[in-house]
């Protein structure tokens, strides 16, 4: 058993070799991961360790950013994601992403969960497309306080219900990895707790990674952590172990809150 491959569980998602690069600054080094879906995997170290960053490189968002280069070997279910014949459209609807601040399209409830099974051609008819939209409502927990009010713009809900929304959005292209970067970080108490729940129920169903930098997060909605330092992959192993157990002095440090 490596570090890298903490389980039997076949990865859904498997980094070997990454670095990032923008311009001459590297903000990741050699990190090597296994996502699965039977687990959920937190990211978390000191602001600026590249947590994001890494995040990113697992759909291609890093080429939004011109400065960036990624190299170094990233496959989904064995499928080289930087091959040039990936289609990157495609990939980013199978490995979804959920952003630290809720962002909703300035249109109805429904319009911002409809727009990708449409681009994606997902429903044949209006009622495909209802029922997939109620489906992704409710498995994102959002259902029972939106389904009267379909029209409304997403943006006029509350900031917890819109990150659910997006989480809807996310789930309604049918993802097989969704990626949360500090989700709740903009959200109160009661919402956090919604969106916790909710990564509980996703467990199994999508191969989760979440950035957070709430210890007791992690502690709750993870199985599997790993722990970044300055743009490497310090430690990654059973959440317990790491919180409880850590092998390197960095990771206990950080645990314990001596920096960060
Ligand atoms: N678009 C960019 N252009 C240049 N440098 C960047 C860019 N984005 C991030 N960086 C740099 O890469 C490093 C890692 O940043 P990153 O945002 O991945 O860290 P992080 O761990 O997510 O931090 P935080 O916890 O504050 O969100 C930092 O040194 C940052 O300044
Ligand atoms: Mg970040």
């Amino acid at each position: 058993m490596t570090d890298t491959q903490l389980n039997n569980a076949t990865p859904k998602l498997s980094a070997r070799g990454v670095d990032v690069f923008y311009g001459q600054k590297q903000a990741i080094k050699d990190v090597s991961i296994d996502i699965d879906m039977e687990h959920v995997t937190a990211f978390i170290g000191p602001s600026g360790c590249g947590k994001s960053t890494f995040l990113r490189t697992m759909n291609r968002m890093n080429d939004t950013v011109s400065s960036a280069r990624v190299t170094g070997d990233i496959r989904l279910d064995g499928e080289d994601i930087y091959s040039p014949a990936m289609d990157v459209v495609q990939l980013r609807a199978r490995v979804g992403m959920v952003f630290q601040k809720p962002n909703p399209f300035p249109k109805s409830i429904y319009e911002n969960v409809a727009y990708g099974p449409r681009i994606h051609g997902l429903a044949a008819s209006k009622g495909d497309m209802d029922g997939i939209v109620e489906r992704s409502l409710t498995r994102a927990g959002l259902w029972n306080e939106v389904k009267d009010r379909l029209t409304d713009s997403g943006t006029a809900l509350s900031g917890g219900q819109q990150q659910r929304l997006c989480i809807a959005r996310a789930i309604a292209v049918d993802p097989e990895v969704i990626l949360m970067d500090e989700p709740c970080s903009a959200l109160d108490p009661i919402a956090t707790a919604k969106i916790e729940e909710l990564i509980h129920e996703l467990r199994g169903r999508y191969a989760i990674a979440i950035v957070t930098h709430n210890m007791q997060q992690a502690a709750r909605v993870s199985q599997r952590t790993a722990f970044f330092h300055l743009g490497t992959l310090v430690e990654y192993g059973r959440t317990s172990d790491i919180f409880t157990n850590p092998r390197q002095e960095r990771t206990k440090d950080y645990i314990t809150g001596r920096y960060g």
